[in-house]
């Protein structure tokens, strides 16, 4: 078995930023010479494109992934439907497997470091086999939790990180990230964030960030020990 390192990101809620911090970490690893791979094991809302079910997470994650993979190595499940995964599943009588999740993620390991996006939050359902949770607890990633920085955050957060405590999972670091340029008291927030979760912040993702594609404002150090 391989010793490629992996990271689990999570966030506080759908969309807010899960996306847009795997791929400055895999744009971070690749500058640091580290082969790495995206891997969306979940992904609903696709489109039917060249054959297959294509979701725009799953094209940014192979775009900024230094190891060359096809849609569907790094997305065994894509649904149509932006809905939640176990129900887009069950509309087409379809089991989320976590067997051939494993199956990917062992594969893509073996060969590179795995930056892995959940789906939505944390305890997102994914049907009978379990939760986003549960399927983190069975790849045995360390956990990169992406704070959406704005008004119900410290809530959203707080619960998240009692939820990975409390399943034995290991929260190697959180990003803060500024969803919101005009958030108020934003600074004072952070501060609460720093003080209240027991992991490094390994950076705040700039308003913006996402469209400049510069990961300098992450740090990579509490990744790599
Ligand atoms: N710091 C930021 N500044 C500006 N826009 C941002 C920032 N972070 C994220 N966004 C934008 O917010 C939207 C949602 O971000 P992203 O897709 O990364 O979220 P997600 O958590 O991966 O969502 P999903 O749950 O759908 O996978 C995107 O359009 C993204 O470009
Ligand atoms: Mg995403």
């Amino acid at each position: 078995m391989s010793i490629n390192p992996s990271w689990f990101i999570t966030g506080t809620d759908t969309g807010i930023g899960k996306t847009a911090v795997a791929i400055a970490l895999l744009d971070a690893l690749s500058a640091r010479g580290i082969t790495a791979v995206g891997l969306k094991p979940v992904a609903a809302g696709c489109v039917w494109e060249e054959a297959a079910w294509v979701n725009d997470d799953v094209r940014l994650l192979q775009a900024h992934s230094r190891l060359p993979v096809t849609l569907s190595e790094i997305n065994p499940y894509a649904f149509e439907a932006a809905m939640a995964p176990h129900l887009a599943a069950a509309a087409l009588g379809v089991l989320i497997a976590f067997a051939k999740i494993k199956t990917a993620y062992d594969a893509l390991r073996s060969r590179a470091a795995v930056v892995i996006e959940g789906a939505g939050g944390f305890l997102v359902p994914l049907g009978p086999e379990g939760s986003v949770a549960d399927c983190c607890a069975l790849l045995q990633a360390p956990i990169i939790l992406v704070v959406g920085m704005r008004l119900g955050c410290l809530n959203h957060a707080l619960l998240t990180v009692e939820a990975i405590q409390n399943r034995g999972l290991t929260l190697m670091g959180w990003v803060a990230n500024q969803l919101d340029p005009h958030m108020m008291a934003f600074e004072e927030n952070l501060t609460t964030l720093k003080e209240a979760i027991a992991a490094p912040c390994l950076g705040v993702m700039p308003y913006g960030a996402p469209t400049t594609e510069s990961s300098a404002w992450l740090n990579l150090e509490p990744l790599l020990k």
